[in-house]
Protein backbone atom coordinates (compact mmCIF):
# COMPACT_ATOMS: atom_id res chain seq x y z
CA UNK A 1 0.00 0.00 0.00
CA UNK A 2 1.50 3.72 -0.77
CA UNK A 3 -0.55 7.16 0.50
CA UNK A 4 -1.74 9.72 -2.28
CA UNK A 5 -2.90 13.08 -1.51
CA UNK A 6 -6.61 14.06 -2.16
CA UNK A 7 -6.48 18.05 -2.93
CA UNK A 8 -10.06 19.42 -3.33
CA UNK A 9 -9.50 23.29 -4.42
CA UNK A 10 -10.87 26.33 -4.33
CA UNK A 11 -11.46 26.30 -0.23
CA UNK A 12 -10.51 29.12 1.38
CA UNK A 13 -8.25 29.34 4.36
CA UNK A 14 -7.30 31.53 7.12
CA UNK A 15 -5.33 31.21 10.55
CA UNK A 16 -2.27 31.04 11.76
CA UNK A 17 0.67 28.64 11.42
CA UNK A 18 3.69 27.42 13.19
CA UNK A 19 6.77 26.83 11.70
CA UNK A 20 9.11 24.23 12.10
CA UNK A 21 12.76 24.04 12.19
CA UNK A 22 14.60 23.80 9.09
CA UNK A 23 15.13 20.39 7.71
CA UNK A 24 18.82 21.86 6.18
CA UNK A 25 19.75 22.87 8.96
CA UNK A 26 19.09 20.23 10.97
CA UNK A 27 20.77 18.07 8.96
CA UNK A 28 23.92 20.00 8.88
CA UNK A 29 23.76 20.83 12.84
CA UNK A 30 23.42 16.72 13.24
CA UNK A 31 26.71 16.33 11.22
CA UNK A 32 28.20 19.07 13.01
CA UNK A 33 27.83 17.71 16.11
CA UNK A 34 29.87 14.41 15.74
CA UNK A 35 32.84 17.57 15.73
CA UNK A 36 31.78 17.41 19.83
CA UNK A 37 33.21 14.69 22.23
CA UNK A 38 30.52 15.56 24.55
CA UNK A 39 26.90 15.52 24.45
CA UNK A 40 24.80 18.18 22.64
CA UNK A 41 21.57 18.80 22.43
CA UNK A 42 19.79 19.98 20.04
CA UNK A 43 15.96 21.23 19.82
CA UNK A 44 13.62 22.49 17.45
CA UNK A 45 14.26 19.99 15.29
CA UNK A 46 11.38 18.78 12.91
CA UNK A 47 10.54 15.44 12.38
CA UNK A 48 10.92 14.34 9.38
CA UNK A 49 12.09 11.34 7.27
CA UNK A 50 15.31 12.96 6.01
CA UNK A 51 16.06 13.73 10.02
CA UNK A 52 15.80 10.28 10.74
CA UNK A 53 17.74 9.15 7.62
CA UNK A 54 20.53 11.12 9.26
CA UNK A 55 20.17 9.83 12.39
CA UNK A 56 20.62 5.90 10.73
CA UNK A 57 23.61 7.58 9.56
CA UNK A 58 25.48 8.99 12.48
CA UNK A 59 23.95 5.84 14.47
CA UNK A 60 26.48 3.98 12.12
CA UNK A 61 29.22 5.57 12.74
CA UNK A 62 28.43 5.12 16.82
CA UNK A 63 26.86 7.99 17.64
CA UNK A 64 23.58 7.61 20.76
CA UNK A 65 20.67 9.68 19.83
CA UNK A 66 17.72 10.36 21.94
CA UNK A 67 14.87 12.01 20.43
CA UNK A 68 12.03 13.32 22.51
CA UNK A 69 9.58 15.74 20.90
CA UNK A 70 11.44 18.05 18.92
CA UNK A 71 14.76 17.95 21.14
CA UNK A 72 17.41 15.37 20.01
CA UNK A 73 20.24 14.76 22.08
CA UNK A 74 23.62 13.54 20.53
CA UNK A 75 26.23 11.71 21.81
CA UNK A 76 29.23 11.67 19.68
CA UNK A 77 31.43 10.55 22.56
CA UNK A 78 32.91 7.71 20.67
CA UNK A 79 32.62 7.47 17.02
CA UNK A 80 34.67 5.36 15.08
CA UNK A 81 36.10 4.43 11.61
CA UNK A 82 33.08 2.51 10.02
CA UNK A 83 31.79 3.79 6.76
CA UNK A 84 28.46 5.38 6.78
CA UNK A 85 25.97 2.73 4.59
CA UNK A 86 25.71 3.65 0.52
CA UNK A 87 21.68 2.74 1.08
CA UNK A 88 21.47 5.44 3.03
CA UNK A 89 23.83 7.98 1.57
CA UNK A 90 22.09 7.54 -1.50
CA UNK A 91 18.78 8.31 -0.11
CA UNK A 92 20.38 12.01 1.44
CA UNK A 93 22.72 13.68 -0.10
CA UNK A 94 23.20 15.49 3.24
CA UNK A 95 24.83 12.61 4.93
CA UNK A 96 28.04 13.00 3.11
CA UNK A 97 28.30 16.22 4.70
CA UNK A 98 29.94 13.81 7.91
CA UNK A 99 32.75 13.41 6.00
CA UNK A 100 34.10 17.15 7.25
CA UNK A 101 33.72 16.33 10.93
CA UNK A 102 34.93 12.36 10.60
CA UNK A 103 37.56 13.61 8.96
CA UNK A 104 38.75 16.36 11.65
CA UNK A 105 38.39 14.43 14.74
CA UNK A 106 39.58 10.89 13.88
CA UNK A 107 42.22 11.77 10.75
CA UNK A 108 40.45 9.50 8.32
CA UNK A 109 36.94 8.70 6.89
CA UNK A 110 35.19 6.59 4.37
CA UNK A 111 31.36 8.00 2.63
CA UNK A 112 30.32 6.38 0.03
CA UNK A 113 29.44 9.19 -3.17
CA UNK A 114 25.94 10.41 -3.07
CA UNK A 115 25.10 9.70 -6.61
CA UNK A 116 23.17 12.15 -8.42
CA UNK A 117 19.48 12.84 -7.56
CA UNK A 118 15.91 13.68 -9.21
CA UNK A 119 17.17 17.55 -9.39
CA UNK A 120 20.63 17.24 -11.10
CA UNK A 121 23.89 15.01 -10.83
CA UNK A 122 25.25 16.64 -7.95
CA UNK A 123 28.54 16.44 -7.68
CA UNK A 124 31.07 16.50 -4.71
CA UNK A 125 34.14 17.64 -6.00
CA UNK A 126 34.06 21.08 -4.18
CA UNK A 127 34.30 19.30 -0.97
CA UNK A 128 36.64 17.10 -2.24
CA UNK A 129 39.14 19.69 -3.14
CA UNK A 130 38.73 21.45 -0.09
CA UNK A 131 39.31 18.88 2.06
CA UNK A 132 42.68 18.26 -0.06
CA UNK A 133 43.60 21.88 0.55
CA UNK A 134 43.16 21.23 4.00
CA UNK A 135 46.02 18.26 3.69
CA UNK A 136 43.93 15.50 3.36
CA UNK A 137 44.50 12.53 0.76
CA UNK A 138 41.13 12.20 -0.48
CA UNK A 139 40.86 8.66 -3.35
CA UNK A 140 37.46 7.26 -4.74
CA UNK A 141 37.93 3.74 -5.16
CA UNK A 142 34.55 1.27 -6.44
CA UNK A 143 31.86 4.73 -5.35
CA UNK A 144 33.73 5.33 -1.65
CA UNK A 145 35.46 8.35 -1.13
CA UNK A 146 38.33 7.67 1.26
CA UNK A 147 39.87 10.90 3.12
CA UNK A 148 42.32 10.70 5.64
CA UNK A 149 45.19 12.71 6.89
CA UNK A 150 48.61 12.37 5.40
CA UNK A 151 52.16 11.90 7.13
CA UNK A 152 50.87 10.06 10.43
CA UNK A 153 49.01 13.38 12.14
CA UNK A 154 45.82 13.43 12.44
CA UNK A 155 45.07 16.84 12.35
CA UNK A 156 43.73 18.83 9.34
CA UNK A 157 45.68 22.28 8.72
CA UNK A 158 44.47 25.13 8.09
CA UNK A 159 44.32 26.48 4.56
CA UNK A 160 43.39 29.40 1.82
CA UNK A 161 40.19 27.78 -0.34
CA UNK A 162 38.52 29.68 -2.88
CA UNK A 163 35.50 27.77 -4.08
CA UNK A 164 34.48 28.13 -7.64
CA UNK A 165 31.18 28.31 -6.35
CA UNK A 166 29.23 29.20 -3.37
CA UNK A 167 28.52 25.63 -2.82
CA UNK A 168 26.03 24.82 0.59
CA UNK A 169 27.07 21.40 1.23
CA UNK A 170 31.33 22.30 0.44
CA UNK A 171 30.84 25.47 2.35
CA UNK A 172 29.54 23.29 4.90
CA UNK A 173 31.72 20.38 5.01
CA UNK A 174 35.13 22.98 4.65
CA UNK A 175 33.89 24.71 7.66
CA UNK A 176 33.09 21.90 9.91
CA UNK A 177 36.11 20.39 8.44
CA UNK A 178 38.30 23.73 9.46
CA UNK A 179 37.27 24.10 13.04
CA UNK A 180 39.64 21.38 14.49
CA UNK A 181 42.05 21.88 12.23
CA UNK A 182 45.86 23.51 13.07
CA UNK A 183 45.99 26.63 12.20
CA UNK A 184 43.55 29.19 10.04
CA UNK A 185 41.39 28.76 7.47
CA UNK A 186 39.37 31.39 4.71
CA UNK A 187 36.88 30.14 2.89
CA UNK A 188 36.60 32.61 -0.02
CA UNK A 189 33.04 32.34 -1.81
CA UNK A 190 31.76 31.07 0.36
CA UNK A 191 27.72 30.38 0.39
CA UNK A 192 26.13 32.67 2.93
CA UNK A 193 22.81 30.90 3.00
CA UNK A 194 20.95 31.11 6.70
CA UNK A 195 21.84 27.07 7.25
CA UNK A 196 25.84 27.95 6.91
CA UNK A 197 25.02 30.35 9.52
CA UNK A 198 23.22 28.03 12.02
CA UNK A 199 25.82 25.81 11.98
CA UNK A 200 28.48 28.06 12.16
CA UNK A 201 26.42 29.34 15.12
CA UNK A 202 26.25 25.86 16.55
CA UNK A 203 29.95 25.30 15.97
CA UNK A 204 30.52 28.30 17.91
CA UNK A 205 28.23 27.30 21.10
CA UNK A 206 30.50 24.34 21.10
CA UNK A 207 33.66 26.67 21.10
CA UNK A 208 34.57 26.96 17.76
CA UNK A 209 36.24 29.81 16.55
CA UNK A 210 34.27 30.90 12.92
CA UNK A 211 33.69 34.56 11.92
CA UNK A 212 32.04 35.81 8.63
CA UNK A 213 29.66 32.90 8.14
CA UNK A 214 26.68 34.70 6.06
CA UNK A 215 29.15 36.62 4.13
CA UNK A 216 31.42 35.42 1.26
CA UNK A 217 34.37 34.92 3.21
CA UNK A 218 34.72 32.42 6.29
CA UNK A 219 37.92 32.55 8.89
CA UNK A 220 37.86 29.70 11.20
CA UNK A 221 40.51 29.48 13.68
CA UNK A 222 41.46 25.75 14.30
CA UNK A 223 40.72 24.73 18.27
CA UNK A 224 41.99 21.02 19.34
CA UNK A 225 38.64 19.97 21.11
CA UNK A 226 35.19 21.52 21.36
CA UNK A 227 32.61 20.98 23.97
CA UNK A 228 29.17 20.57 24.47
CA UNK A 229 26.16 22.60 23.74
CA UNK A 230 22.41 23.20 23.53
CA UNK A 231 21.44 24.59 20.58
CA UNK A 232 18.32 25.83 19.17
CA UNK A 233 17.59 25.58 15.27
CA UNK A 234 16.36 28.29 13.06
CA UNK A 235 12.52 28.01 11.51
CA UNK A 236 12.88 26.93 8.20
CA UNK A 237 12.49 29.40 5.70
CA UNK A 238 11.29 27.67 2.74
CA UNK A 239 8.44 26.26 4.98
CA UNK A 240 7.56 29.64 6.00
CA UNK A 241 7.83 30.60 2.13
CA UNK A 242 5.78 27.75 0.92
CA UNK A 243 3.00 29.43 3.17
CA UNK A 244 3.27 32.68 1.78
CA UNK A 245 2.84 31.08 -1.12
CA UNK A 246 -0.33 28.86 -0.06
CA UNK A 247 -2.09 32.43 0.95
CA UNK A 248 -1.33 34.22 -2.15
CA UNK A 249 -2.24 31.26 -4.57
CA UNK A 250 -5.40 30.78 -2.55
CA UNK A 251 -6.51 34.39 -1.96
CA UNK A 252 -6.06 33.73 1.58
CA UNK A 253 -4.97 35.41 4.15
CA UNK A 254 -2.76 33.67 6.62
CA UNK A 255 -0.33 34.23 9.29
CA UNK A 256 2.54 32.28 10.34
CA UNK A 257 5.45 32.21 13.02
CA UNK A 258 8.43 31.42 14.21
CA UNK A 259 9.93 33.48 11.36
CA UNK A 260 13.16 35.30 10.33
CA UNK A 261 11.97 38.07 8.09
CA UNK A 262 15.46 38.70 6.93
CA UNK A 263 15.43 34.98 5.67
CA UNK A 264 12.64 35.16 3.35
CA UNK A 265 13.62 38.88 1.60
CA UNK A 266 14.24 37.53 -1.84
CA UNK A 267 10.73 35.41 -1.70
CA UNK A 268 8.67 38.64 0.15
CA UNK A 269 9.70 40.61 -2.78
CA UNK A 270 9.07 38.21 -5.86
CA UNK A 271 5.85 37.91 -3.60
CA UNK A 272 5.27 41.93 -3.45
CA UNK A 273 6.03 42.05 -7.04
CA UNK A 274 3.29 39.57 -7.90
CA UNK A 275 1.00 41.52 -5.92
CA UNK A 276 0.34 40.10 -2.43
CA UNK A 277 1.40 42.17 0.57
CA UNK A 278 3.20 40.66 3.22
CA UNK A 279 2.80 42.26 6.70
CA UNK A 280 5.35 41.99 9.53
CA UNK A 281 3.06 41.30 12.52
CA UNK A 282 5.86 41.48 15.03
CA UNK A 283 9.33 40.83 14.64
CA UNK A 284 9.34 36.81 13.89
CA UNK A 285 5.57 36.85 12.64
CA UNK A 286 4.53 37.35 8.91
CA UNK A 287 1.18 37.61 7.34
CA UNK A 288 0.45 37.39 3.48
CA UNK A 289 -2.68 39.07 2.20
CA UNK A 290 -3.52 38.17 -1.35
CA UNK A 291 -4.59 40.20 -4.10
CA UNK A 292 -5.14 39.33 -7.98
CA UNK A 293 -1.67 37.86 -9.40
CA UNK A 294 0.46 39.22 -11.54
CA UNK A 295 2.95 37.67 -13.34
CA UNK A 296 6.75 38.25 -12.68
CA UNK A 297 10.02 37.10 -14.22
CA UNK A 298 12.09 34.64 -11.57
CA UNK A 299 16.08 33.64 -11.71
CA UNK A 300 16.83 31.17 -8.58
CA UNK A 301 20.80 32.37 -7.47
CA UNK A 302 22.24 31.47 -4.25
CA UNK A 303 21.72 33.25 -1.48
CA UNK A 304 20.69 35.93 -0.74
CA UNK A 305 18.92 35.59 -4.30
CA UNK A 306 15.87 34.16 -5.02
CA UNK A 307 16.30 30.28 -3.62
CA UNK A 308 16.21 26.97 -6.19
CA UNK A 309 13.75 25.82 -2.92
CA UNK A 310 10.93 28.00 -3.86
CA UNK A 311 11.25 28.00 -7.48
CA UNK A 312 8.31 25.49 -8.23
CA UNK A 313 6.16 26.62 -5.33
CA UNK A 314 6.49 30.30 -7.23
CA UNK A 315 5.92 28.49 -10.85
CA UNK A 316 2.71 27.06 -9.48
CA UNK A 317 1.80 31.06 -8.63
CA UNK A 318 2.35 32.44 -11.64
CA UNK A 319 0.86 29.46 -13.44
CA UNK A 320 -2.49 31.95 -12.70
CA UNK A 321 -1.14 35.15 -12.51
CA UNK A 322 -2.45 37.88 -15.43
CA UNK A 323 0.27 37.81 -17.96
CA UNK A 324 3.98 36.06 -18.77
CA UNK A 325 6.94 35.29 -16.21
CA UNK A 326 10.08 33.84 -16.73
CA UNK A 327 11.51 31.50 -14.65
CA UNK A 328 15.25 30.44 -15.26
CA UNK A 329 16.71 27.55 -12.88
CA UNK A 330 20.58 28.56 -12.25
CA UNK A 331 21.37 26.36 -9.57
CA UNK A 332 20.75 22.70 -10.03
CA UNK A 333 20.44 21.45 -13.84
CA UNK A 334 17.42 19.40 -13.45
CA UNK A 335 15.00 21.33 -11.68
CA UNK A 336 11.89 21.61 -13.95
CA UNK A 337 10.77 18.31 -13.97
CA UNK A 338 7.21 19.71 -11.94
CA UNK A 339 6.19 21.99 -15.38
CA UNK A 340 5.16 18.14 -17.14
CA UNK A 341 3.28 18.04 -14.10
CA UNK A 342 1.70 21.47 -13.88
CA UNK A 343 0.66 21.20 -16.90
CA UNK A 344 -1.42 18.69 -16.80
CA UNK A 345 -3.73 20.42 -14.31
CA UNK A 346 -4.16 23.02 -17.11
CA UNK A 347 -0.88 25.34 -16.75
CA UNK A 348 0.67 26.77 -19.75
CA UNK A 349 4.41 26.46 -19.77
CA UNK A 350 6.96 26.44 -22.38
CA UNK A 351 10.53 24.96 -21.34
CA UNK A 352 13.76 25.47 -23.00
CA UNK A 353 16.49 24.40 -21.48
CA UNK A 354 16.90 25.99 -17.81
CA UNK A 355 13.91 28.24 -19.19
CA UNK A 356 10.02 27.74 -18.28
CA UNK A 357 7.95 30.69 -20.20
CA UNK A 358 4.43 30.45 -18.36
CA UNK A 359 1.51 32.24 -19.71
CA UNK A 360 -0.90 32.70 -17.01
CA UNK A 361 -4.34 30.85 -17.00
CA UNK A 362 -7.40 31.67 -15.08
CA UNK A 363 -7.79 28.71 -13.80
CA UNK A 364 -6.06 25.20 -13.12
CA UNK A 365 -7.74 22.10 -12.89
CA UNK A 366 -7.65 19.23 -10.60
CA UNK A 367 -5.92 16.07 -12.12
CA UNK A 368 -3.71 12.82 -10.95
CA UNK A 369 0.10 14.14 -10.85
CA UNK A 370 3.08 12.78 -9.41
CA UNK A 371 5.05 14.64 -7.11
CA UNK A 372 9.09 14.63 -8.47
CA UNK A 373 10.81 15.90 -5.59
CA UNK A 374 10.87 17.84 -1.97
CA UNK A 375 9.75 21.22 -4.02
CA UNK A 376 7.55 20.18 -6.70
CA UNK A 377 5.53 18.37 -4.23
CA UNK A 378 4.83 21.21 -2.41
CA UNK A 379 4.13 23.02 -5.60
CA UNK A 380 1.13 20.40 -6.56
CA UNK A 381 -0.38 20.46 -3.54
CA UNK A 382 -0.19 24.57 -3.87
CA UNK A 383 -1.65 23.80 -7.65
CA UNK A 384 -4.07 21.46 -5.95
CA UNK A 385 -5.38 24.39 -3.65
CA UNK A 386 -6.03 26.56 -6.02
CA UNK A 387 -7.29 24.67 -8.99
CA UNK A 388 -10.75 23.36 -9.67
CA UNK A 389 -11.73 19.74 -8.65
CA UNK A 390 -9.67 17.28 -7.20
CA UNK A 391 -6.23 16.80 -7.53
CA UNK A 392 -4.74 12.94 -6.70
CA UNK A 393 -0.78 13.37 -6.04
CA UNK A 394 1.64 10.27 -5.99
CA UNK A 395 4.88 10.00 -5.02
CA UNK A 396 4.74 11.74 -1.50
CA UNK A 397 7.75 10.02 0.11
CA UNK A 398 9.16 12.99 -0.79
CA UNK A 399 7.02 15.64 0.67
CA UNK A 400 7.53 13.48 3.96
CA UNK A 401 11.23 13.99 3.68
CA UNK A 402 11.07 17.62 3.90
CA UNK A 403 7.66 19.06 5.26
CA UNK A 404 6.63 18.64 8.87
CA UNK A 405 2.81 17.67 8.64
CA UNK A 406 2.28 20.15 5.88
CA UNK A 407 -1.20 18.40 4.79
CA UNK A 408 -2.36 18.43 8.85
CA UNK A 409 -1.26 22.18 8.95
CA UNK A 410 -2.70 23.01 5.77
CA UNK A 411 -5.96 21.42 6.79
CA UNK A 412 -5.81 23.31 10.12
CA UNK A 413 -6.37 26.59 8.16
CA UNK A 414 -9.31 25.21 6.02
CA UNK A 415 -7.64 23.11 3.07
CA UNK A 416 -9.96 19.97 2.55
CA UNK A 417 -6.73 17.35 2.14
CA UNK A 418 -7.19 13.63 2.74
CA UNK A 419 -4.29 10.55 2.90
CA UNK A 420 -5.64 8.24 1.27
CA UNK A 421 -4.14 4.97 1.18
CA UNK A 422 -4.20 2.57 -2.15
CA UNK A 423 -2.34 -0.30 -3.44
CA UNK A 424 1.02 0.41 -4.62
CA UNK A 425 -0.15 -1.26 -7.90
CA UNK A 426 -2.35 1.76 -9.05
CA UNK A 427 -1.70 4.14 -10.57
CA UNK A 428 -3.30 7.90 -9.13
CA UNK A 429 -5.52 8.05 -11.89
CA UNK A 430 -6.88 4.51 -11.11
CA UNK A 431 -7.39 5.53 -7.63
CA UNK A 432 -9.63 8.36 -9.10
CA UNK A 433 -11.39 6.31 -11.13
CA UNK A 434 -12.24 3.74 -8.48
CA UNK A 435 -12.76 6.47 -6.29
CA UNK A 436 -10.53 4.64 -3.24
CA UNK A 437 -12.49 4.92 0.56
CA UNK A 438 -9.87 7.68 2.90
CA UNK A 439 -7.15 5.63 5.10
N1 LIG B 1 27.93 21.53 -6.88
C1 LIG B 1 29.03 21.12 -7.60
N2 LIG B 1 30.05 20.54 -6.90
C2 LIG B 1 30.03 20.36 -5.55
C3 LIG B 1 28.89 20.81 -4.83
C4 LIG B 1 27.84 21.40 -5.54
O1 LIG B 1 29.08 21.25 -8.81
O2 LIG B 1 31.01 19.83 -4.99
C5 LIG B 1 26.80 22.14 -7.64
C6 LIG B 1 25.53 21.29 -7.49
O3 LIG B 1 25.52 20.21 -8.39
C7 LIG B 1 24.45 22.31 -7.76
C8 LIG B 1 25.04 23.60 -7.17
O4 LIG B 1 26.45 23.36 -7.04
O5 LIG B 1 24.24 22.45 -9.12
C9 LIG B 1 24.49 23.97 -5.81
O6 LIG B 1 24.65 22.91 -4.90
P1 LIG B 1 24.89 23.12 -3.35
O7 LIG B 1 26.10 22.35 -2.97
O8 LIG B 1 24.82 24.56 -3.01
O9 LIG B 1 23.62 22.39 -2.75
P2 LIG B 1 23.58 21.27 -1.65
O10 LIG B 1 24.44 21.63 -0.51
O11 LIG B 1 23.77 19.94 -2.26
C10 LIG B 1 21.65 22.40 -0.31
C11 LIG B 1 20.28 22.01 0.15
C12 LIG B 1 19.33 21.95 -1.04
C13 LIG B 1 19.32 23.34 -1.71
C14 LIG B 1 20.74 23.73 -2.10
C15 LIG B 1 20.83 25.12 -2.71
C16 LIG B 1 20.82 20.60 2.03
C17 LIG B 1 20.76 19.27 2.64
N3 LIG B 1 20.35 20.71 0.79
O12 LIG B 1 22.07 21.38 -1.21
O13 LIG B 1 18.04 21.67 -0.53
O14 LIG B 1 18.49 23.30 -2.84
O15 LIG B 1 21.60 23.69 -0.95
O16 LIG B 1 20.33 26.06 -1.83
O17 LIG B 1 21.20 21.55 2.69
C18 LIG B 1 15.84 20.90 -0.59
O18 LIG B 1 15.77 21.18 0.62
O19 LIG B 1 14.84 20.59 -1.28
C19 LIG B 1 17.15 20.94 -1.23
C20 LIG B 1 17.39 20.33 -2.39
Amino acid sequence: MESVLHVRGRSALSGQVTISGAKNAALVLMAGALLCPEPCRLRNVPNLLDVKRMGQIVRALGVKLDAHGDVLDIDATHIGQSQAPYELVSQLRASFFVIGPVLARLGIARVPLPGGCAIGARPVDLHVRGLQALGADVQIHHGVVRACVRGGRKRLRGAKIYLDYPSVGATETLMMAATLADGETTLDNAAQEPEVVDLANFCRAMGAKIQGAGTKTIRIVGVPRLHQADYRIVPDRIEAGTFLVAGAITQSEISMSPVIPDHLTAAIAKLRAMGSQVAMDSPNTLRVIPSPIEAADIETQPYPGFPTDMQAQFMALSTLSNGNSVITETVFENRLRHVAELQRMGADIRVKGNIAVVRGVPMLSGAPVVATDLRASAALVLAGLAADGKTVIQGLHHLDRGYENLTEKLCRLGADIERVMVPSSETATEAIESGQPSA
